[in-house]
């Protein structure tokens, strides 16, 4: 953007009232905030510079914040590495920290000191040194005349000498991601830690409150975070796990508002989101709409409510199914809220109304783009859908599946290593195994492969099925040939299975690959692979390329457009503001939520909104020590327009300051669209209050040492007059009392400067 055109946009920022300020799209990196973001972001309140936020001279907030296992985002919240992130991220490690005696997801827990903080195997924690940007590196002897295939290993060659020269110390690792469907390179630079230990999380019935039925929804009353701590070695450096290993001490950690937040207030979402798709064409948004959800959803429709019944019906089944029901029941929620926010935002027609735009202002040398990329769209239909099909059907929702794979593999283990390999595979699988089985039922399953496999064979035809499926034509053929395939099989059952595998290598492979669910499974696949992924991939390989030439194009077409890479793992910067919405007709909803919600939903002994007798008790006493909003009531979740898809649970929220205002961990059902059509006037992240946080680690669990080790900040107390008199029903801040009633240290409450 040139400067006066910078300046226009700028002076049209600042002249709007700040509620119309809606800005909340994109997912920025941290090094460009300088030249892309910082302006926007200081005329909707933020007090910070780019520099504060990501430097690589000095501590800056980007220091703070951690990939989570590479799945979540945490971030440090002590000089003493204590990190926070969400329940629903930290759930594996509680799960299996947990008995039936002692049930840390039932219960809670909290380590009273360092020395019963609880050690997790494979659990890491990556700090990022250093992003630098390398497409000058990449693109290094690339010309116009290369095909994709050359353009590619040259781009992979490029890359591979630069790694090779790059200095790294050896705690640190270097990883390169395209950016901008491979347009541009960006290297990141981490340090990667390995001791990672549970400091505190609490039970359940908080930090998953509203479970399945609250999942993707708005109004919200989770408390879903937990805390975990790094560990170093003797130099603060990465160390495997050692009992003299110390806590981290790190460049920078976030101090937490006990001011929490307003409508309308500046924030700003740190994390590593994982995938979006903003820049398709309408065909392929169409083709995700029209097609391939309503297939994904029905299917997941029709397991589901399978699974359900039986869950319904017995206690047993349903702690044994309650995971993975949720594993499936997440996606299938999305998708349905995708899919209206598709359609109440006229997403389709606004990518049209963008690509007739393009068309008249691109470049001649692009105008047949988008009818090539359409075409490739149309051409993929019928493939894609069948690719779906197969991974929803016969990778995802029949179990059995998963363990016919497994077989696979021991089969390949012995063909390479004969009867070592065998062993060593069976080893290595035997936990595996075991706890697929203690929360496996057959007849469940079986119900399900009968009903999944009479719909893939009615959708998508013989062409697509195995030969064993095409004499079938009615459920009943489907439900015989199920009851047959799973008495018969020697997978469905855990005794078969472990006589089969105990048996020597030659005896448990020729067995095997007698199953008729084996057999089945791998007719179904080959069919996969030759009809279904073969075709499949060549398009989508084509589309590829197609689609970083229409990235390319779209940045020359629009240069005044301010364009952010697709989610892709890496470290991004969103920011936006403490915003409700009006999800229909005459209904609008608060930015806030209560702990009187919480109540609100209480069922007792409801397996999802069971509420503590020891949260009612604080409750009835209002016993809320200093963690209330000025109304005096405890603030639990709260939404704002900032841009976030998954990998961005456990993201720290973050005030005009710097300071943690609240935790990431969702999105609302209407707006979970905005990973591939962002829309500022439905799209909404989910936050838990900080002051929820502290107040239930402080009052509920009593582990004042935790909050001990913080530090809490007021941030509004230091506000211009004139700031102050915009907030309503602000009564003076009296210390005084706040202390009597809390147990923090004086010490403890800083002054924000
Ligand atoms: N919807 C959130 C996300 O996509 C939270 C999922 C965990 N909670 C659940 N009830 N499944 O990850
Ligand atoms: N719940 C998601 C996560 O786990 C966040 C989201 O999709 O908004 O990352």
């Amino acid at each position: 953007m040139n400067t006066t055109l910078k300046s226009l946009v700028l002076a049209a920022i600042l002249m709007l009232p700040s509620s119309l300020i809606k800005a909340g799209e994109g997912m920025w990196l941290p090094l460009l905030l300088k030249s892309l973001n910082e302006a926007e972001m200081q005329s909707m309140g933020m007090k910070l510079t780019a520099e504060d936020i990501y430097s690589i001279n000095q501590g800056s907030l980007k220091d703070a914040i951690v990939h989570f296992g590479g799945f979540c985002t945490s971030e440090i919240i002590s000089p003493d590495g204590l990190l926070l992130t969400n329940h629903h991220c930290g759930y594996g490690q509680i799960q299996s920290h947990s008995t039936v005696e002692n049930n840390l997801l039932k219960n809670g827990f909290w380590a009273q000191n360092k020395s019963q903080e609880l050690a997790n195997a494979g659990l890491t924690a990556t700090l990022i040194d250093r992003i630098e940007d390398v497409t000058a590196v990449a693109m290094e002897g690339i010309t116009s005349e290369m095909n994709s295939a050359e353009r590619q290993s040259k781009i992979d060659r490029n890359l591979g000498f630069f790694k090779d020269d790059y200095e790294l110390q050896s705690y640190q690792e270097i990883v390169i991601k395209p950016f901008y469907n491979g347009n541009q390179y960006f290297a990141f630079i981490t340090t990667i830690y390995k001791d990672v230990r549970l400091v505190g999380t609490p039970p359940e019935s908080i930090g998953k409150f509203g479970s399945d039925t609250d999942n993707w929804v708005w109004p919200r009353h989770t408390g879903d975070f937990s805390l975990f701590r790094i560990y170093a070695g003797p130099d603060n450096l990465p160390a495997e796990y050692s009992d003299d290993n110390k806590p981290y001490q790190p460049k920078h950690f976030l101090p937490i508002s006990l001011d929490g937040v307003e409508e309308g207030d500046f924030t700003m979402v740190f994390g590593f989101p994982g995938r979006t798709n903003q820049y398709l064409p309408g065909s392929a948004v169409a083709q995700i709409k029209d097609v391939l959800n309503p297939a994904r959803i029905a299917i997941r429709d029709k397991a589901l409510k399978i699974i359900d019944g039986y869950m319904r019906a017995d206690e047993k089944t349903r702690l044994q199914y309650a995971s993975k029901f949720a594993r499936v029941a997440n996606y299938w929620k999305k998708w349905i809220g995708e899919n209206q926010g598709l359609n109440k935002t006229n997403a389709l027609a606004k990518k049209q109304k963008y690509e007739d735009d393009f068309q008249e202002s691109c470049p001649p040398k692009y105008r047949d783009l988008l009818p090539q990329i359409n075409n490739q769209y149309r051409k993929l239909e019928d493939h894609a859908l069948a690719r779906e099909y197969y991974r929803e059907v016969a990778q995802r929702n029949i179990e059995i599946m998963r363990i016919v794979n497994m077989a696979k593999q021991m089969g390949r283990a012995f063909k390479k290593n004969g009867t070592k390999g065998y062993d060593e595979f069976v080893d290595r699988i035997s936990p595996r195994l075991e706890s697929f089985y203690k929360d496996y039922r057959p007849e469940i399953d079986q119900e399900v492969f009968a009903a999944l496999s009479e719909m893939y064979v009615n959708t998508l035809g013989q062409k697509y099925s195995p030969a064993e499926f095409h004499t079938l034509q009615s459920t009943e053929d489907f439900e015989a040939m199920a009851a047959e395939l799973y008495s018969n099989s020697v997978f469905t059952d855990e005794k078969r299975m472990n006589k089969v595998l105990f048996a020597s290598a030659e005896v448990a492979i020729e067995k095997i690959n007698n199953d008729p669910l084996y057999k089945l499974q791998s007719a179904w696949d080959s069919i996969y692979k030759d009809e279904i992924a073969k075709p499949y991939d060549a398009i989508q390989d084509r589309i590829n390329i197609l689609q970083r030439y229409y990235m390319q194009a779209q940045m020359e077409t629009f240069p005044n457009k301010r364009f952010y890479p697709d989610a892709n793992s890496t470290m991004r910067v969103t920011y936006g503001k403490v915003n409700g919405y009006s999800p229909k007709d005459a209904v609008t909803y608060n930015p806030v939520t209560y702990l009187d919600g919480v109540i609100e939903k209480y069922v007792p002994d409801d397996y999802e909104f069971d509420v503590d007798s020891k949260l009612l008790e604080l409750y009835e006493n209002k016993d809320y020590g200093q963690y209330t909003d000025t109304n005096g009531k405890v603030p639990v979740c709260f939404i704002g327009t900032n841009h976030t898809t998954g990998g961005n649970s456990g993201s720290p929220a973050i005030d005009a300051h710097g300071n943690l205002i609240g935790l990431n961990f969702d999105r609302a059902w209407e707006g979970t669209m905005s990973d591939i059509n962002y829309d500022a006037s439905i799209c909404r992240n989910i936050m838990v209050d900080a002051r929820y946080i502290l107040f239930i680690i402080d009052k509920f669990a009593g582990a004042s040492h935790l909050i001990d080790e913080m530090k809490l900040v007021r941030p509004k107390r230091g506000m211009a007059k004139s700031d102050k008199e915009m907030i309503p029903n602000k009564p003076n801040f009296d210390r005084t009392k706040l202390e009597q009633k809390s147990k923090i240290k004086k010490s403890q409450i800083k002054e924000y400067k």
